[in-house]
Order: structure tokens, then C-alpha cells, then sequence
């Protein structure tokens, strides 16, 4: 069943919906029906064709997850399609760089990307989930939260702090109607992953028992699926999808 079949919700919030993971979760909502907004620093090819398929229920602002108010985005989310049913906090920052070396500005700039941006954005939405006694907040995360890897540390730190957020969140807000989860992505082709060098695309294709890096819509199915009502029974978990990296 389709996110949108399984449940009267209807209005999404993905952040960092240009491209990569975040724009293939929104086209997946906007075919099921759904509204969709996002922001993210810039434009791109593929977020004005999404624009263009889809005017009346896509938006995109520009906006930057680190410094912007996250209360006013979700307040311009509200007056543009209504009142936020999901977050799905996936915007997100990786810089590949040895900690021994990595200015104190570029740990700054990594966890206020990958965590207190998050964090803050979730609250904004999570005010208006508990209002309406409804609502479902995941949070993309990242398999460095969950084995360690060199010359990302600020990164997994940001992210492991995320999948904390998940669980704490899930405590406090079940109660009020909100399930959160954590979506773990192992490798899948996007901007970010095409910083990795090609031996290390080796490597990494050796070590997964699948063989291969993921494409964007097996995230994409895994996301919507947590997002529905299939998912109801679902909360304060992290949900990996890694093609077996980690197992
Ligand atoms: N691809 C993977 O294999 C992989 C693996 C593990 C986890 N993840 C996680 O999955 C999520 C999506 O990754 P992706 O691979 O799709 O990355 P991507 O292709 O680089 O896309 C990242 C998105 O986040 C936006 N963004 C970055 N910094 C932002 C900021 N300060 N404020 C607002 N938006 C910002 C980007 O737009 P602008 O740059 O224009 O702002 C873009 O829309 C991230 O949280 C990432 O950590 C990805």
C-alpha cells in the first residue's frame, strides 16, 4: 500500500529535498499524492524538473538547515499547504577530513548541519505534530553512527547524536501521537558519495554482501514505508539499509 493510501496525512516536510536521497523520497510522496515542501542552499537541474512536473504541490525555498529559524520554515509549510504531517530530516553535510587536522570551524559547520540544525527543525515540526496529536518524524542518518570509519568523525559524532535524538524523541512524543525513527543509509550513489575515490568504491562494493552501492529509490521505498501507516506499530528504532555492509 502506498504512503499516501495508508493514511489521511498529506503534507511532508523533507529538508534538503534537491537532489540525492531527499529529492527521490519527495518524488515518491509527490507520485503518492502527497504536498511536498523542502529547502536546501541552492538549486538544481533536478529539483526545477520536479518544480516544473509537479507546481501546485512541490515547493522548494532557499534556506540553510544550520543558521535559518526552522519555526519559520515550518510556519511557511503551513501557509502554504497546511500544517506538517511528516518531517523527514534529511539534509545533510559530509566533509572527508583526518581529525587531527580538521579546522575547529569544520566541526562547527558538521554538527550544525548534521545535528543541531536537525534537532532544531524537529521541535518546530514536533510543536505542531503534538497539537494535532499526529505525526511522523525520521531522521536520516548514516551507517557512520553505527561502525567507525576514518576522516569522518565530526560526522559520526553528528549522526550518532541523531539516532539518540530518535530514541529520546520516541519516548517523549509517543505519547502525544508521534512516532520518530532513524533511517540509516549504507553507500548509495549520490553528490555526496561521488567525493569517494575509486578504491575505495572497490573496497566498499568487496565488503557489501549485495555487491553494489544503492540507488536512490530503495531508499526511497524504505523511507515512505516508514513514513505510512503500514509503519504504525514502528518507533525508536534505526532501520538500516546498507545492502548488508554492516551486518
Ligand atoms: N548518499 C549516501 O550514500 C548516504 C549515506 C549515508 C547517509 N546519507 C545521508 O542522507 C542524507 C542525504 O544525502 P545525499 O546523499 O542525498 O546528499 P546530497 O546529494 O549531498 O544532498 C544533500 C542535500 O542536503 C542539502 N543541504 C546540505 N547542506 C544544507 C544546509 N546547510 N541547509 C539546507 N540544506 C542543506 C543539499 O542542498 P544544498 O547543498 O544546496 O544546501 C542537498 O539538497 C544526508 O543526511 C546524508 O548524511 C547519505
Amino acid at each position: 500500500m502506498s504512503a499516501a493510501t495508508a493514511v489521511d496525512t498529506r503534507v511532508a516536510l523533507v529538508s534538503g529535498a534537491s537532489r540525492g536521497l531527499g529529492l527521490a523520497v519527495a518524488e515518491r510522496l509527490l507520485a503518492d499524492g502527497w504536498s511536498v515542501a523542502t529547502f536546501s542552499r541552492s538549486r538544481s537541474d533536478e529539483l526545477d524538473k520536479v518544480i516544473e512536473s509537479w507546481p501546485d504541490t512541490f515547493s522548494w525555498v532557499q534556506g540553510d538547515v544550520s543558521t535559518d529559524d526552522m519555526r519559520q520554515h515550518v510556519r511557511g509549510v503551513q501557509e502554504r499547504f497546511g500544517p506538517v504531517d511528516v518531517l523527514v530530516n534529511n539534509a545533510g553535510l559530509l566533509h572527508q577530513e583526518l581529525f587531527l587536522t580538521m579546522p575547529e570551524r569544520r566541526i562547527d559547520e558538521l554538527l550544525a548541519v548534521n545535528l543541531a540544525g536537525p534537532v532544531r527543525l524537529a521541535q518546530a515540526c514536533a510543536r505542531q505534530m503534538s497539537a494535532r496529536g499526529r505525526g511522523v518524524i525520521l531522521n536520516v542518518s548514516s551507517i557512520n553512527s553505527l561502525r567507525g570509519f576514518r576522516g569522518v568523525a565530526a560526522y559520526a559524532a553528528a549522526k550518532a547524536g541523531l539516532d539518540g535524538l530518535t530514541r529520546a524523541l520516541a519516548r517523549e512524543l509517543g505519547p502525544a501521537g508521534i512516532r520518530v525513527n532513524s533511517l540509516v543509509p549504507g553507500y548509495f550513489e549520490t553528490a555526496m558519495t561521488s567525493q569517494v575515490t575509486d578504491e575505495n568504491r572497490v573496497r566498499i562494493t568487496r565488503r557489501t554482501p549485495l555487491g553494489r552501492l544503492g540507488t536512490t529509490d530503495e531508499i526511497a521505498r524504505v523511507a515512505t514505508f516508514l513514513l505510512s501507516d503500514e509503519a504504525a506499530f514502528i518507533t525508536g528504532q534505526t532501520i538500516t539499509v546498507d545492502g548488508g555492509l554492516t551486518c
